[in-house]
C-alpha cells in the first residue's frame, strides 16, 4: 500500500467516528468555548506554551481533530491559528466550536502530506498532540512538512503518547502488563473495531492503520530536517484516555513525552 492508501482509509474511519465522538464531547466543548478564555489544555501543555510565549505568534496544529486544543491556544493569546486535519467531519466540528465562541481560527481539511504551499513558513509554532504521529505512515515526510510550515526561528512542540505504549495492549490490567509487540515492529497495526477512545464503543470503522515510530526515530527525524532539539521530557501520566489505568502501575513505563525543537534562523553550514 502507498501512503495515500493508508491515509485514505484512516480518513474514512475518522469520519465515521466523528458522530460518536460528538455524542460524548460536543455539548461540553460547546459550553466551554462559549466562555471567553476557555482552554482544555492540561498544565504541562499550558506551561510549555506560556514559556514559549504565544502573544503575536502564528500557530499551526497538524492532525487537529475537532480543534479543541488549537482553539484553546488561541484563547491563551496566540495570533493567527490554522488547524489541519484529514477528516471532513472533524473539521466541521472544529468550525462549529470556533463559531460558538467567535474564536478566529482557520480550519483546513487536508491530509498533512498535501498541505498547500501557501502555508509555507507562515508559522512561529507547529503543535502536534495526543495520538497524531501514529496515524502517519511516513514520519520523515511528515517532519519535512513541519519544517516547510515553520518560519526560521519558529518552534515545533510535540506532546504525544509515548511510543513504548505500542508494545502493550490497552485492555491488559496485570501489573506489570505483558509485553505484546516488539518495540522494533515495522508493520502497521490494523484494526477495524472503531476509534471511540472516549467511551470505548465498538463498531465497524473499516480498517485503520496505526504506525509505531520509536522515540529515537522521532528525535532523529527532527534533527534530520535541520531543527535544533531544545528539550525531550518523559512523563508518567496518561494523555490518551486509553492507558489511564497504567498510571497506577507499580512497574511503570513512560506514558507520554514532550519534545521542543527550533528551526535555525540561518540554515546550518
Ligand atoms: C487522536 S486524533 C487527535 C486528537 C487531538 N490531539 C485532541 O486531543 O483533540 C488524531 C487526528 O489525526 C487526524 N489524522 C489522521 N491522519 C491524518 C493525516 N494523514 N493528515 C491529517 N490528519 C490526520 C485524524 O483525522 C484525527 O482527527
Amino acid at each position: 500500500m502507498q501512503t495515500e492508501d493508508y491515509t485514505g482509509a484512516n480518513r474514512k474511519a475518522w469520519n465515521t467516528s466523528a458522530a460518536i465522538h460528538a455524542g460524548s464531547q460536543m455539548e461540553t466543548l460547546l459550553r466551554g468555548f462559549r466562555q471567553p478564555g476557555y482552554s482544555c489544555l492540561d498544565a504541562i501543555a499550558t506551561g510549555l506554551l506560556r514559556d514559549l510565549g504565544l502573544a503575536g505568534r502564528n500557530v499551526a496544529q497538524l492532525c487537529c481533530n475537532n480543534g479543541r486544543e488549537l482553539l484553546s491556544i488561541r484563547n491563551l493569546g496566540a495570533a493567527d491559528c490554522v488547524g489541519f486535519d484529514i477528516a471532513d467531519e472533524f473539521i466541521a466540528q472544529a468550525r462549529q466550536l470556533a463559531a460558538a465562541g467567535n474564536t478566529p481560527c482557520e480550519f483546513v481539511r487536508s491530509d498533512v502530506y498535501a498541505i498547500p504551499a501557501r502555508y509555507d513558513q507562515r508559522f512561529d509554532l507547529v503543535f502536534i498532540s495526543i495520538g497524531a504521529l501514529g496515524w502517519l505512515p511516513d514520519l520523515p515526510g511528515f517532519l519535512g512538512v513541519v519544517d516547510r510550515l515553520l518560519r526560521p526561528g519558529g518552534a515545533l512542540l510535540i506532546y504525544e503518547m509515548h511510543p513504548i505504549l505500542d508494545m502493550f495492549n490497552e485492555e491488559d490490567s496485570a501489573d506489570p502488563p505483558p509485553l505484546r509487540h516488539s518495540y522494533f515492529r515495522t508493520e502497521p497495526y490494523v484494526e477495524s473495531d472503531g476509534l471511540d477512545y472516549y467511551t470505548g464503543t465498538i463498531y465497524d470503522s473499516g480498517p485503520t492503520y496505526w504506525f509505531h515510530h520509536g522515540l529515537a526515530e522521532v528525535v532523529q527525524g527532527v534533527l534530520d530536517v535541520g531543527l535544533i532539539l531544545r528539550h525531550l521530557r518523559e512523563y508518567g501520566h496518561d494523555i490518551s484516555s486509553t492507558f489511564a489505568h497504567f498510571e497506577a502501575l507499580a512497574v511503570k513505563p513512560p506514558l507520554c513525552y514532550t519534545l521542543l525543537a527550533e528551526k535555525p534562523v540561518a540554515p546550518a553550514l
